[in-house]
């Protein structure tokens, strides 16, 4: 059945587990995500962002998440709009059956600009009381995300948006939040903490220079009962790197956001935590692999069955480690 992402993180807080929200643009992610949500009985959020609305088209979505929530009747489905960048963007996801959306006024709605403070608080509590109006949850964004080593703001295609940002605007202030959270009535909160979008966040081992689980630490003391969500964590695995490489790709070495990192934010009150990269990067090693060793094919699901399993391996994995696992 559907559910609110309200109705889910609260479910998450009480049993202090986080909840992964893989992106899906086609039907091939949807499955991997069901299976192996069902294989560990796990409840799910699955977002689209603009793009994947744009790609799949707004019905195409509708129905499938429909379809995917039908074939697996004991799975819990969040499904929520990523990114959400003006009211239109939001309501229109829920009119076309999200249950859930962003509304991200950290960046002025051609998602490049800063916003100011002022901006980001009025068109965040205007979508919130629209949301609510109709059941839907929302979740807003304080501070930039973006790179604490390159002062880059990171745009929600991984790549970088207008001029060098400061360590002010790259890391929530704990005492905004708590204005900001109390004034929106937002149900979650996403935070900037040193993450960006895409492969590229890292070119070392993060540690806490680079990324402030400090500043979630000191956000969660401050406001102990918002669920605060973590953008740009995918890991971007040493594997997935290698296997890319392996057959033909050539990904410049690069850092995700360690898996012990997020188990971390998880402890201190992260309930939502954004993955697209790590699954686009799973199907694409296998996709090569495939391409490498069978030049031959032409069936697309030989290409895709492949791609399918590695996805849902790498779902059922965060599952397990963020103690999603066992709480459908
Ligand atoms: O926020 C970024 C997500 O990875 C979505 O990316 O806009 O390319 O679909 P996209
Ligand atoms: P990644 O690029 O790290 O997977 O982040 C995805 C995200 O934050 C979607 O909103
Ligand atoms: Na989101
Ligand atoms: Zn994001």
């Amino acid at each position: 059945a559907l559910i609110t992402l309200r109705q889910l993180l609260d479910h998450a807080a009480e049993y202090g587990y986080g909840v992964p929200a893989f992106n899906i643009n086609n039907m091939e992610q949807g499955l991997a995500i069901m299976k192996a949500a069902q294989k560990v009985d796990a409840p799910v959020i699955m977002q689209a962002s603009r793009g994947a609305r744009k790609y799949a088209g707004d019905i195409m979505l509708r129905h499938m998440v429909q379809a995917l929530s039908e074939m697996y009747p004991d799975i819990p489905v969040c499904m929520h709009q990523d990114h959400g960048n003006n009211e239109a963007t939001c309501l229109s996801a829920i009119r076309h059956g999200f249950t859930s959306v962003m509304m991200d006024g950290s960046l002025e709605a051609d998602m490049k600009t800063p916003a100011s403070y002022e901006y980001n608080l009025d068109i965040t509590k205007r979508v919130t009381d629209a949301a609510h109006w109709v059941g839907a949850s929302v979740e807003g964004e304080l501070g930039v995300l973006g790179s604490l080593e390159t002062g880059e703001a990171a745009a929600e295609d991984g790549s970088g948006a207008e001029g060098k940002l400061s360590h002010d605007q790259l890391l929530t202030d704990p005492d905004q939040a708590v204005e900001f959270v109390k004034a929106t009535k937002c149900d979650a909160l996403a935070i900037a903490c040193g993450t960006s979008h895409g492969a590229y966040k890292f070119s070392r081992k993060p540690d806490g220079d680079i990324l402030s689980m400090a500043t979630i630490e000191a956000i969660n003391k401050k406001l102990p009962g918002i669920h605060l969500v973590m953008h740009g964590s995918s890991s971007v695995p040493q594997e997935l790197q290698d296997l890319i490489n392996a057959y033909g790709g050539e990904m410049p070495q690069t850092y995700g956001v360690p898996v012990e990192e997020i188990e971390r934010g998880i402890k201190h009150g992260v309930r939502k935590v954004n993955i697209d990269t790590d699954c686009r990067m799973a199907m694409t090693g296998q996709f090569r692999k495939v391409a490498t060793q069978n030049p031959q094919e032409f069936d697309p699901r030989k290409f895709l069955v492949p791609a399918m399993k590695e996805m849902e391996d790498l779902c059922r994995d965060r599952f397990e480690r963020f103690g999603t696992a066992g709480n459908a």
